[in-house]
């Protein structure tokens, strides 16, 4: 967890640092801070807090220079703290050290040091890095000094550090993201590419492993065993204006708002004459496959069950497994495909689950937002949904995208594997497909979710439910609703309303019925069922499906083909959460306890 950058410049970089430290706060936002170097020694201002509280302090106390690092904290290792924030410095103060990830070793080093007389501020894990750099610049130049830092380490990391009178900073990185963004006259480097994007989009990604030195002239990248290593830059494709609000109040209503431009992105090109046409994955690529194991966390996990789902209606046996809970008591052979969904492509439970299903001789896909992400790295191959940059910690236009790209993925390993497609009549998704985008817009017009919102806020507790490809809509608008309204909220599979969660049932629980036309009549008559004991039902259905009859209030959606009914109806269970969040004054992009990129299991 945790968001990391740096500048070397000739010029002051102040603003530049807390503007990236703005673009990463979505990865953490519980304290903030930042060192400069400005030729009179290392000048650190940190605080707990947001990075708006770090604004005001570094105004009031004037600090400048053209070379610096700064840091968006999410705890592991002890409370939000001023002293807890980063960046944490050595007992001199001449050494400054930003992190992101975990030091597994990190009690052991502690206790070695402070026997040798180091004197500790913090309860973090990180501040065994600024003392051990310490230690070695006794013996060393600072940049053999930080290697053997490094060395000493075990875990995950990536480190930006400065030592107080020298123009560089130097990084490292295993198992956390670190991208260098070049310009002509300046270096970034961060945790994203949003964080300097407004100023560059050439960019280095770092492997694990590796060593950067920067300075204002120059980047030398190399092995932790000093290795020189040439690597050319490349240029993201996202566009700097996505990484603002555009206008919006807030990111994830931007990102609701525009969901019909990044389905559009997602699918352009990948739809040849009514079947897939992936460029990563031509026709035959999964002949050698016969079974698919899907993993991932959060919304990418109720994404998987989508995909899932369409393998199986294909004749493709596929399960999803909740990336933590995949261990190596799940059967896997050389006859399986492992796909990580992951937007971010950092997610460390996604990530390990991957590794396990490698291990074991799965050939391994992901199905990710971010190119130059651990995941497209690590996996055999990379397919990426091109939804844009997502800021708000809740994912919304990232699940939509995952669930087209998986849905053109799933068509492709089924024609491969069964030679067959997950529908009887391929056309008539492909051009329910094609209209998605329209859709999306005509949803975002209905502008009833807000007064939906209005009518059951107060309530006890929220409850969504749906069956068959309903069913991950209904548990992903759950977790949103939860998210960040911080209300009580469940989903259910409709049929299993009344195996228990009925007792929770009363007229203070609406009941957010989802159906997309595919199912029987079952899902109305477990709305009828809690309706009985009281509860206010709302359907999220076309017009006129027979659940509007039962309904007590509804959220429309066009129709579409069934299996894309669940997008629409997921795009106004997203608005409905935004708007009651809203009401209720929550902090809406970055809601308590939470981070977008879990980098930690
Ligand atoms: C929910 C949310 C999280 C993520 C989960 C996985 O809105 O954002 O539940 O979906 O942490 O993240 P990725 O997709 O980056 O692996």
């Amino acid at each position: 967890m945790c968001g990391i950058i740096a500048r070397v410049g000739a010029d002051d970089g102040v603003d530049r640092l807390l503007g990236g430290l703005e673009r990463l706060e979505y990865r953490g936002y519980d304290s903030a801070g930042i060192a400069v170097e400005n030729g009179a020694g290392l000048a650190v201002q940190k605080c707990s807090g947001q990075v708006n509280e770090l604004k005001e302090s570094v105004h009031d106390s004037q600090i400048y220079g053209g070379i610096g690092i700064g840091h968006t904290r999410w705890s592991t290792h002890g409370p939000p703290t001023d002293d807890n924030a980063h960046p944490h410095t050595d007992s001199t103060g001449e050494v400054a050290v930003v992190h992101n990830g975990v030091i597994d070793n990190h009690t052991e080093l502690r206790e070695e040091l402070e026997a040798e007389g180091y004197e500790f501020t913090s309860d973090t894990d990180t501040e065994v890095i600024p003392h051990l750099f310490e230690r070695h610049l006794e013996d060393h130049p600072p940049e053999a000094a930080f290697r053997e830092a490094v060395r000493d380490l075990d875990g995950s990391y990536a480190i930006a550090a400065m030592v107080e009178g020298v123009d560089a900073v130097f990084a490292a990185r295993r198992g956390s993201p670190l991208v260098l963004g070049v310009s002509d006259d300046e270096y970034f480097l961060a945790s994203d590419v949003p964080a300097f994007l407004e100023h560059t989009d050439e960019v280095v990604y770092f492997e694990d492993d590796e060593v950067g030195v920067i300075q204002p002239d120059e980047v030398e990248l190399s092995t932790l065993d000093g290795q020189s290593i040439e690597r050319s830059s490349e240029i993201v494709s996202w566009d700097p204006e996505e990484t603002g609000k555009g206008g919006y109040d807030h990111f994830m209503r931007k990102e609701i708002e525009n969901q019909h431009v990044s389905l559009a992105n997602s699918i352009q090109g990948r739809v040849g004459d009514r079947e897939p046409d992936l460029d990563e994955f031509p026709p035959g690529s999964f002949e050698d496959i016969d079974s698919v194991q899907i993993v991932a966390c959060g919304t990418s996990f109720h994404a998987a069950k989508y995909g899932a789902q369409l393998l199986n209606k294909a004749g493709v046996p596929a399960q999803t497994f909740r990336a933590s809970e995949y261990d190596d008591s799940v059967p896997v052979d050389d006859g399986t495909l492992a796909i990580a969904v992951t937007q971010s492509g950092e997610t460390a439970d996604t990530l390990a689950a991957l590794d396990r299903a490698s291990a074991a001789g799965a050939r391994t896909t992901a199905v990710t937002n971010v190119v130059g992400s651990t995941v497209a790295r690590e996996a055999d191959d990379a397919l990426f949904i091109r939804a844009g940059p997502e800021i708000g910690v809740a994912a919304t236009k990232t699940f939509s995208s995952q669930v087209v790209t998986l849905s053109v993925l799933a068509h492709r390993i089924s024609a491969d594997v069964a030679g067959t497609a997950p529908w009887d009549d391929p056309a008539a998704f492909y051009d329910a497909l094609e209209r998605l985008p329209d859709h999306v817009e005509s949803v975002l017009d209905t502008e009833v979710a807000a007064d939906v919102a209005d009518d059951y806020l107060g309530s006890d507790a929220f409850f969504f439910i749906g069956r068959g490809l309903a069913y991950p809509v209904a548990i992903e608008g759950a977790l949103k609703f939860k998210e960040i309204t911080y209300e009580h909220a469940e989903g259910f599979a409709a049929g299993e309303l009344k195996h228990g969660p009925l007792a929770l049932v009363t007229p203070q629980t609406p009941v957010f019925t989802v159906v997309t036309g595919d199912e029987d009549d079952s899902t109305v008559i477990n709305a009828e069922e809690a309706q009985t004991r009281g509860a206010p039902i709302v359907a999220v259905s076309t017009d006129d499906h027979a659940i509007t009859d039962v309904a007590d209030a509804h959220l429309p959606i066009p129709e579409t083909h069934p299996d894309l009914a669940g997008l629409l109806a997921n795009v106004q269970l997203q608005l409905l959460s935004y708007h009651t969040a809203d009401r209720l004054g929550r902090a809406i992009d970055k809601p308590r306890n939470l981070a977008k990129s879990v980098t930690v299991e």
